[in-house]
C-alpha cells in the first residue's frame, strides 16, 4: 500500500537521508541532504585475490561490516540517527543474499528510530545521482557495471533501456577474464593496467546487434587466444578494451541520435576506466554533445546514490512489513513519479 503523498513522519524543511547499498560486492552507506550536499559516503567492498565473487561470501562480508559502515557514515556526517529524516535501501536488482542484508539493516534502523523507509531501484540511482552531481539535465546514460550494461534514457514518463548486453555485463566479462588468467576480483582495474602496456591490436569479434551488444563469444575467443600462448597478454588486454568499449560507445551514440539527446552521462564501475572515458569524450565532441562523468566513488556502487533516490521518492513511503527485495527489478519497470 502506498501512503498518501505528503505523509512523512519527522519531516523538516531540509531533509537528511541515509541510504544503504548492498546489491552485490559492496556494502555502502551514504548520507545526503535535500539540497544535494554530500555528508558521507562510506563503503566496505568484498574483494578476492584469486577467484570471482561468491554470493554467500559476499553476504557474510556484508553481515560482518554492516554496523560499522553505518556508524562510520554517521560519524563522517557528524550526526546521529536522530538527525536522519529518511532511510532508503537498494531493493534490486541484485544478488538475493546480499540484498537481504541491506534490507534487514534498513528495516532495523527504521523500526528502532521510527523513520520512514523507501526501497529504490539500484540502476535508476546511478542515473539520478549522476544528474544531481554533474548537473546533467536529461542525459542518455551509459551504465556499465559488473552485472549490468545498459543504455538508459528518460522517455515517455519512464526510464527506458535503449540498448543492453544480451548476455553478461561488461564488468563481469572483464572480471571473468581476469579470473581466468589468475588475477583477482575486481578484474577491470587489472585489465586496464595490462592494457596500458599493450602495443599491438589483435582482431577480436565485434558483436553489436542493433542497439544491443554481446560479450560471451568474445570471452571464449580471448580465452582461446590466451591458451594458445601466441599472443602477449598486454596486447590481449588492450584489444579487449578497444573492441568492447567501441561497442559500448557505438550503442550509446545510436541511442543519443535516436532520442535526440545531447548529453551523455557515465555510470557504473567500468566507467572508472580512463580509456572508456576518453572514447566517450571523443564521440561526444564529434556530435557536439556534452559528456558528464561523476567521480569514481559515485560511479561504483555506493550508498550515496541510494540516499539521494530516497529523497526523490520520499512520497512513496510504505509500511515496513510490506517491503521486500526485488532481485530481478528492471529499470523500465520503475514508476517514475519524481520527474
Ligand atoms: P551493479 O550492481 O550496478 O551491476 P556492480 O555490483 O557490478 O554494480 P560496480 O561497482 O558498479 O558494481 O562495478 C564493478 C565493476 O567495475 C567490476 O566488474 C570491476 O571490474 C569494474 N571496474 C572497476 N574499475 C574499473 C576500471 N578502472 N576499468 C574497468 N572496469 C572497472
Ligand atoms: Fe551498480
Amino acid at each position: 500500500m502506498r501512503i498518501k503523498k505528503g505523509f512523512l513522519p519527522n519531516i523538516k524543511e531540509k531533509m537528511i537521508s541515509l541510504g544503504i547499498e548492498s546489491t552485490a560486492h559492496t556494502f555502502g552507506v551514504g548520507i545526503i541532504d535535500s539540497n544535494g550536499n554530500i555528508l558521507a559516503n562510506v563503503k566496505d567492498s568484498y574483494t578476492t585475490s584469486k577467484g570471482g565473487i561468491h554470493p554467500t561470501e559476499a553476504k557474510e562480508h556484508h553481515l560482518r561490516v554492516k554496523d560499522k559502515v553505518v556508524e562510520d557514515a554517521l560519524s563522517e556526517a557528524g550526526i546521529d540517527m536522530g538527525g536522519v529524516d529518511l532511510i532508503s535501501f537498494s531493493q534490486g536488482p541484485g544478488l538475493p543474499p546480499c540484498l537481504v542484508v541491506g534490507m534487514e539493516k534498513a528495516k532495523q534502523l527504521a523500526r528502532d528510530y521510527k523513520k520512514p523507509l523507501v526501497g529504490v531501484n539500484h540502476c535508476v540511482c546511478h542515473l539520478e545521482v549522476g544528474r544531481v552531481i554533474t548537473k546533467a539535465k536529461d542525459p542518455v546514460m551509459l551504465y556499465v557495471s559488473g552485472a549490468n550494461t545498459q543504455v538508459i534514457a528518460y522517455e515517455g514518463g519512464k526510464y527506458r533501456i535503449f540498448g543492453e548486453t544480451l548476455d553478461q555485463g561488461v564488468g563481469n566479462f572483464l572480471d571473468n577474464f581476469a579470473r581466468y588468467i589468475g588475477m583477482g576480483f575486481p578484474g577491470g582495474p587489472k585489465i586496464y593496467e595490462l592494457a596500458l602496456k599493450g602495443k599491438e591490436f589483435i582482431e577480436l569479434p565485434y558483436v553489436v546487434k542493433g542497439m544491443d551488444i554481446s560479450v560471451g563469444g568474445i570471452l571464449t575467443n580471448v580465452k582461446q587466444k590466451y591458451d594458445s600462448k601466441k599472443f602477449e597478454l598486454e596486447d590481449l588486454a588492450y584489444s579487449i578494451q578497444e573492441t568492447v568499449f567501441a561497442m559500448l560507445i557505438e550503442v550509446a551514440e545510436r541511442a543519443m541520435a535516436h532520442c535526440e539527446k545531447e548529453e551523455l552521462l557515465l555510470g557504473g564501475g567500468v566507467c572508472c576506466n580512463k580509456r572508456l572515458q576518453e572514447m566517450a569524450k571523443i564521440m561526444c565532441k564529434e556530435r557536439g554533445a556534452k559528456l558528464y562523468v561523476p567521480q569514481n566513488n559515485v560511479l561504483v556502487d555506493n550508498g550515496l546514490m541510494i540516499a539521494w533516490q530516497g529523497l526523490l521518492e520520499k512520497d512513496g513511503v510504505r509500511k515496513i512489513d510490506d517491503i521486500d527485495i526485488k532481485p530481478g527489478w528492471r529499470t523500465d519497470q520503475v514508476d517514475v513519479d519524481w520527474r
